[in-house]
C-alpha cells in the first residue's frame, strides 16, 4: 500500500524545483503525491522567508492542520524550505505537532526522515552538508514531467536586505556536467524548454571539462542538446551580465528574449546600502548593450520600496529608472526587516509612507505591463502549449516573451505554435495560430 504526500509549496522557482525533487526521492520509498492535506499520510510545507509576511503564513498553516493531526495522530508534518532552515529547532518548540524540520540543503537526507518520523522521532536537518543535495537525488520518473522545466544550476548570493545567503547558504554552482546530464534525460522525457535557477544564477561558474563554465557557455551548449527548444535563466545580478551570456541573447535562437533583471533602486545611495555594487547610471547602460544585442528584449525586474533611509528623492529616482527602462513585466515589494541581514539594524521608512510609494511605482509599473502586453496585438508569437484553457477547446501556453498566451486548437501540451495575437487581457493574451499545425 503506497503512502500519500502532500507537499505545499511557497515563495520561488527553486522551491518548485526542490519540491519536485522531493517528491521524487520520497517515491522512491513508496510515497505518491495527493494534492490535499485531508487525504494524506504525510504533509510537507516547503517554505518561504523572504518577507515576514510569507514566513508567518507557514505558522498559521500549521495552525491549520491541527484539527487533522488531533483526528489522525499517525499524520506526519514536515516543514522544508528557508523557514526551516532558519527556525530549525524554533519550530518544534513553537509547533509541536512537527514531526520534522529539513533545510534547502539536506533534502537527500529527507526519506531518512520520513522513517524517523514513522517511527515516533523527531529529527531536525539544518547542515550545511559537503555532498551535493542533486546527486543523492533519485532520476524524474517520466510521469512528472511537463513540457517545461526548472533546473537548479546555482544557490546564494549577498544583498544585505536578504534572508536568502542565511537560507541557501555560500555561493555554489554545479558542475557543468551534471546540469548537461539533467538536461538531456528532461529533454529525453519530453521537456522543451528548461528555466535554469539560481538565487544569482549568471553568477554561475559550474567546473566543466575544460575549467569553469560561465552561464553564456552553459547556455550555448544546451541549445546544441536536439529536442531542446526554448532556454531561459533567473534570477540574474546586473553586476553578473557578462558580455558572453549578453552576446549569447544576439546569437542564440533557443534563448528567449525576456530577462528578470532585479535592480530594486534607482537612488545610488540606496544602492550602496542594499550591497549591490553597482549604480543606476551602469544599470541602465547596461541594458542599452542587452538592447543592442537582442532589440526585443522584454525586461523584467524587481523593487523594493521603503529601504531603511530612503527619502522622497531616492523614491523619485526609482520611478525615473522605472520611466528609462520600460519594464514589462515587474515584481515589487514592501522592504521587510529580516532577522539577522545587515540591514535589519537600520531604522525603518514609516509604514504608511513606504504604503503609499509601493502603490505610487506598483501605479507605473502596471501601466508599463498593460502597455507591453497591448504592443503584441497584430504580432506574431511563438507559444509552447502547456495546458488546457478555461474555455472549451483552448490551450495555454507561453510566448517567447512569457506572455499567457489563449489559443482555441487541437495543438497538445508540448507542441509550439505560430500564433497571431489578436486581443490582451490584463494578465493574458489571446491568439489564433498561423499557418499550419503546431509541432
Ligand atoms: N533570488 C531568488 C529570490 C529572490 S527574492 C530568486 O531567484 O528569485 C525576490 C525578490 O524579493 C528580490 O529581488 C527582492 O526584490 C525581494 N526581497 C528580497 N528580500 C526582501 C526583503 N527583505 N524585503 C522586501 N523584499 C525583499
Ligand atoms: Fe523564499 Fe527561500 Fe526562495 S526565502 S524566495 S524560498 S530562496
Amino acid at each position: 500500500m503506497s503512502k500519500k504526500l502532500y507537499i505545499k509549496t511557497y515563495g520561488c522557482q527553486m522551491n518548485v524545483y526542490d519540491s519536485e525533487r522531493m517528491a521524487e526521492a520520497m517515491g522512491a520509498d513508496g510515497y505518491v503525491l495527493t494534492d490535499t492535506a485531508e487525504n494524506a499520510d504525510m504533509v510537507l510545507l516547503n517554505t518561504c522567508h523572504i518577507r515576514e509576511k510569507a514566513a508567518e503564513k507557514v505558522y498559521s498553516d500549521l495552525g491549520r492542520l491541527k484539527p487533522l493531526k488531533a483526528a489522525r495522530p499517525d499524520l506526519k508534518i514536515g516543514v522544508a524550505g528557508c523557514v526551516a532552515q532558519a527556525e530549525g529547532q524554533e519550530i518544534l518548540r513553537r509547533m509541536p505537532l512537527v514531526d520534522l524540520v529539513v533545510g534547502p540543503q539536506s533534502y537527500h537526507r529527507l526519506p531518512a526522515m520520513a522513517k524517523a518520523a514513522e517511527a515516533g522521532q523527531k529529527t531536525v536537518d539544518t547542515d550545511f552538508p559537503q555532498e551535493d543535495k542533486f546527486d543523492h537525488l533519485p532520476d524524474r520518473p517520466k510521469a512528472a514531467i511537463r513540457p517545461t522545466a526548472f533546473l537548479t544550476v546555482q544557490e546564494g548570493c549577498v544583498c544585505a536586505f536578504c534572508v536568502v545567503p542565511y537560507t541557501r547558504g555560500a555561493e555554489v554552482s554545479r558542475p557543468s556536467a551534471r546540469i548537461m546530464a539533467e538536461a538531456r534525460g528532461l529533454v529525453e522525457k519530453g521537456v522543451r524548454e528548461i528555466t535554469l535557477l539560481g538565487q544569482n544564477v549568471n553568477a554561475y561558474h559550474g567546473a566543466g571539462p575544460d575549467g569553469d563554465w560561465t552561464l553564456g557557455r552553459l547556455v550555448r551548449e544546451l541549445a546544441r542538446i536536439d529536442g531542446l527548444e526554448r532556454i531561459r535563466y533567473t534570477t540574474s545580478h546586473p553586476n553578473d551580465m557578462a558580455d558572453d551570456l549578453i552576446a549569447a541573447h544576439g546569437e542564440e535562437a533557443k534563448l528567449m528574449p525576456y530577462l528578470h533583471l532585479p535592480v530594486q533602486s534607482g537612488s545610488d545611495r540606496i544602492l550602496k546600502a542594499m550591497n549591490r555594487k553597482h549604480t543606476a547610471e551602469q544599470y541602465l547602460r547596461l541594458i542599452e548593450r542587452i538592447r543592442a544585442a537582442r532589440p526585443d528584449m522584454m525586461m523584467s525586474g524587481d523593487f523594493i520600496v521603503g529601504f531603511p533611509g530612503e527619502t522622497d528623492a531616492d523614491f523619485q529616482a526609482t520611478m525615473d529608472l522605472i520611466r528609462s527602462v520600460d519594464y514589462g513585466m515587474a515584481y515589487s515589494f514592501k522592504y521587510s526587516a529580516r532577522p539577522g541581514t545587515p540591514a535589519a539594524e537600520k531604522a525603518p521608512v514609516p509604514a504608511d509612507v513606504a504604503d503609499e510609494r509601493l502603490q505610487t511605482l506598483q501605479a507605473l509599473l502596471t501601466e508599463q505591463q498593460r502597455r507591453a502586453q497591448a504592443a503584441m496585438v497584430g504580432r506574431e508569437v511563438s507559444v509552447l502549449f502547456e495546458k488546457p484553457g478555461r474555455l472549451p477547446g483552448q490551450m495555454v501556453g507561453k510566448s517567447d516573451y512569457l506572455h499567457a498566451v489563449h489559443v482555441v486548437t487541437d495543438a497538445k501540451p508540448g507542441d509550439i505554435g505560430r500564433v497571431a495575437i489578436t486581443a490582451t487581457a490584463p494578465n493574458s493574451l489571446a491568439g489564433a495560430l498561423v499557418a499550419g499545425n503546431a509541432t
